[in-house]
């Protein structure tokens, strides 16, 4: 089991290092622990969705130290600026189109066009925030499945050695997860609840809708829903082992086939968090008009490659008639 550390100097220069060397370091929030790793690198934000055991990819929070940080990620408008300036740094997280210039992993999105941005409030975080000096990706500290940590020693339970670094800030303050507000549209929306309320945004927004709400057949109003994902304009077919000539072709592993125009290869060592670290990189990168269409080979559907055969059926079944 990964130990568990006091916050001090040394140990947050280790997490800095740690950080910056693809690591997985758990810290404390206002809200719950979140276990981060650099929202820039692919293989470690891969890394994340592996120790997790998420069966599907969910965008994570991309912590920052600041709002001058954050508006080098997101694009603010007048709503958002308005919004930080009054609830920032603390539990709510915004939601904005990416900019193209954010040099954020695909993956911390999944494949979504936007962002969710939050700069906490704790001090442990934010003193790691600004020695790193860069955003953090950081979804809730367990596995999925279970209830967000508000304790270190919950943390080490939960992620037993999966997490490279525990820091320790002793008992989360709000101990519920971060509201997140959708500013990303026309109209403000609040996708989960938290300790900044409706109540609060409307007096700074007007009007807030709440899309937390479970529609009445019961499934979430979650961005995992295919139509808010990116679809690919050119169709996609799954385990494919005999592409055709026109076909763009995504491999897995070792592979000798030669007969498709281009093939990209996930992991040419069969490494399945190097393919997620890689995954949407690859079909934005194929998704040209010149291609009949993007054929990929079976991935295995162990560990994270659930998530990644997840993300590829939604993707051919936004094809499918
Ligand atoms: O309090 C918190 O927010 C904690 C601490 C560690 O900051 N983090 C957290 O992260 O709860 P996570 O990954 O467990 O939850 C992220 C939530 C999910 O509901 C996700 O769907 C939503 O934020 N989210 C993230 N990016 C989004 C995006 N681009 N569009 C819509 N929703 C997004
Ligand atoms: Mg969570």
């Amino acid at each position: 089991m990964t130990t568990i550390l006091s916050a001090n100097n040394e140990t947050l220069a280790d997490s800095v290092d740690c950080l910056h060397d693809g690591g997985l370091v758990a810290f404390p929030t206002e809200t719950v622990y979140g276990l981060g790793a650099d929202a820039r690198d692919d293989k470690a934000v891969a890394r994340i969705f592996a120790a997790k055991d998420r069966p599907s990819f969910n965008p994570l929070i991309v912590h920052v130290a600041n709002q001058a940080a954050a508006e080098g990620l997101g694009a603010f408008d007048a709503r958002a600026r308005n919004v930080v300036e009054r609830f920032w740094p603390g539990p709510l997280s915004i939601v904005l189109p990416r900019l193209p210039t954010s040099g954020l992993s695909l993956l911390v999105s999944a494949g979504l066009e936007t962002v969710a941005l939050r700069a906490p409030a704790h001090p442990i975080a934010r003193d790691l925030l600004y020695r790193f000096d860069g955003p953090i990706a950081a979804p809730s500290a367990n596995r999925a499945g279970e209830v967000s940590p508000t304790q270190a020693v919950h943390v080490a339970n939960s992620l037993g050695d999966r997490a490279d670094l525990i820091l320790d800030g002793g008992d989360c303050r709000v101990g519920l997860e971060s509201t997140v507000l959708d500013l990303s549209g026309n109209r403000p929306e609040i996708l989960r609840h938290g300790a900044v309320t409706r109540a609060q945004l409307v007096e700074l927004l007007d009007t807030v809708e709440d899309a937390s709400i479970p529609t009445n057949e019961g499934a979430p109003r979650s961005p995992g829903q295919i139509s808010r994902h990116y679809a690919t304009a050119i169709p996609i077919r799954i385990n494919v082992t005999d592409p055709s000539s026109d076909e763009a072709f995504v491999a897995f592993g070792e592979t000798n086939n030669e007969s498709s125009a281009t093939v990209l290869n996930l992991s040419p060592s069969g490494d399945l968090i190097e393919a997620a670290s890689r995954l949407f990189t690859i079909l934005r990168t194929l998704d040209r008009a010149e291609f009949a269409g993007i054929a990929v080979a079976p991935v295995p559907n162990s560990g994270i490659g659930c998530a990644i055969n997840d993300r590829l059926r939604r993707a051919a079944a936004a094809h499918a008639d």
